[in-house]
């Protein structure tokens, strides 16, 4: 499947994205390890989630599709999930494995799992390694670092408080699930604060979890079933808003867009860059998960700096950032990022590599990039890698090229946001962006 690109000078209009992606896999697998009925509302439906929901089905949780986005899970208990049949496939999606491999440590059953091409080249240690010192047994390939992986947990797991050396929402609710089964109080520690959407919801299903400075501390009990709204994701809606931040007539608000402050890191560089970002609904602070409408028009933007502390709030919006940066005015650095060479693909690698493609040059770095800005991207034959959130950056370039864009490669988009293409073409009034097979 190729996306072909025309430019296009307004965009304008509304738009309501799909379900937060990291939200979602934690409110199945939760769902799955609770005891009683779990009501999800707002359930990302595209490929990375639907991988998570099957694999709680083949541990024996029962779940229900009651409408677009509504599921109902049968939750079956801490200690009452059942060997799979089969392999369980992640597909793409390395947090389908990091947390699946958290609960999997804690069953008394082995379980094998793989992924894509993508997913089986992406580093497993991280999370294997602190479980094996729980006392799980992981055999696979590498060393047990990389998948498939077999795994196996042994009751109760030894509780560890581990110091990780990666800020990784994965790594660190990996742990924290395993945690849920372990003979005392699991913590971790980061270098960083992650997204801690593990530990809002793990309150809300009535685990007792305290934060105190940078380590979270869990202790072991049973979950019980709750009601979940998911928000908007961000990491979706940032398409939109770096295409509305760049394209020359532009005004788009998208609404009920998750704004947990561990996610709102584009914002900020957004803001920074010079585009205003309206937000009206302040979330509530009792909600779960705070989400509020955001509204972002064409903005005459500079270069800024991207590092430290913000980038665990960012990572998933930086090759939308790195978009907006060519747009921008000045050297615009990107650093403390290296962990975008493990990503879905090593994204410093392929926004340089097919950036060029479009004729703008990028200063690769080993943890990020500098882009010297303003360039203009010229409409080429680009390709995603396999890399959805590559794929929707490269489309929204092609919106601001002289001439034609072909992003080879994009089915992957179905990833995380399957209605892209449909909500693009929507606020540009016309098909931008057509999709071939
Ligand atoms: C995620 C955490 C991040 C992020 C990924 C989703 C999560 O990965 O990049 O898309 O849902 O926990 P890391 O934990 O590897 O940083």
């Amino acid at each position: 499947m190729r996306f072909r690109v025309r430019p296009v000078d307004r965009l304008a209009g509304t738009a309501e994205v799909p379900g937060d992606k990291s939200i979602s896999h934690r409110a199945a697998l939760l769902g799955a390890l609770a005891d009683g009925v779990t009501e999800i509302h707002g359930y990302l439906e595209a490929e990375d989630c639907l991988r998570t929901i099957a694999a709680v089905q083949a541990l024996g949780a029962e779940v229900t599709r009651k409408g677009p986005g509504h599921y109902r899970i049968a939750g079956a208990g801490r200690y009452g999930l059942q060997e799979p049949g089969d392999v369980i496939d992640c597909g793409n999606s390395g947090t389908t494995a990091r947390l699946l491999l958290g609960v999997l440590a804690g069953q008394s059953f082995w379980t094998l799992l793989t992924g894509d091409a993508s997913l089986r080249q992406r580093p497993m240690a991280r999370v294997t390694e602190p479980l094996g010192r729980m006392g799980a047994a992981v055999v696979g390939r590498a060393q047990a670092t990389r998948l498939p992986l077999a795994v196996k947990g042994r009751r109760p797991l030894w509780a560890i408080a581990h110091t990780s050396p990666v800020a990784s929402a994965q790594v660190k609710s990996a742990i924290l699930l395993a945690g849920l089964y372990a003979d005392g109080p699991v913590s971790v520690e980061e270098p960083a604060p992650s997204r801690d959407h593990s530990e809002r919801m793990l309150r809300q299903f009535g685990a007792r979890l305290r934060v105190d400075g940078g380590a979270v501390t869990l202790e072991p009990g049973d979950l019980r079933g709750t009601t979940v709204h998911i928000p908007g994701d961000i990491s979706s809606a940032a398409f939109l808003l770096v295409a509305a931040a760049i394209v020359p007539d532009a005004r788009v608000t998208v609404t009920r867009v998750g704004v947990n402050p561990t996610r709102t890191g584009i914002l900020v560089v957004l803001e920074a860059m010079g585009a205003r970002v309206e937000s009206v609904g302040a979330g509530a602070e009792e909600d779960a998960e705070p989400s509020v409408s955001l509204t972002l028009g064409s903005a005459d933007l500079r270069a800024t700096a991207i590092g430290g502390q913000l980038v665990p709030r960012l990572i998933d919006e930086i090759p939308a950032l790195a978009v907006a940066a060519v747009a921008a005015r000045g050297a615009t650095t990107i650093g403390d990022a290296a962990e975008l060479r493990v990503k879905e693909s090593d994204r410093i690698a392929a926004l340089a590599r097919e950036f060029k493609k479009m004729g703008v040059s990028v200063k690769e770095r080993a943890d990020g990039m500098v882009i010297e800005g303003p360039q203009r991207f010229r409409g080429a034959r680009v390709a995603s890698g396999g890399d959805h959130r590559m794929a929707m950056a490269l489309a929204v370039a092609g919106l601001v090229a002289d001439g034609e864009t072909v992003v080879e490669d994009t089915a992957c988009v179905a990833t995380s946001f399957p209605q892209f293409v449909e909500m693009l073409n929507a606020l540009a009034g016309r098909p931008a962006v057509t999709v071939e097979a």
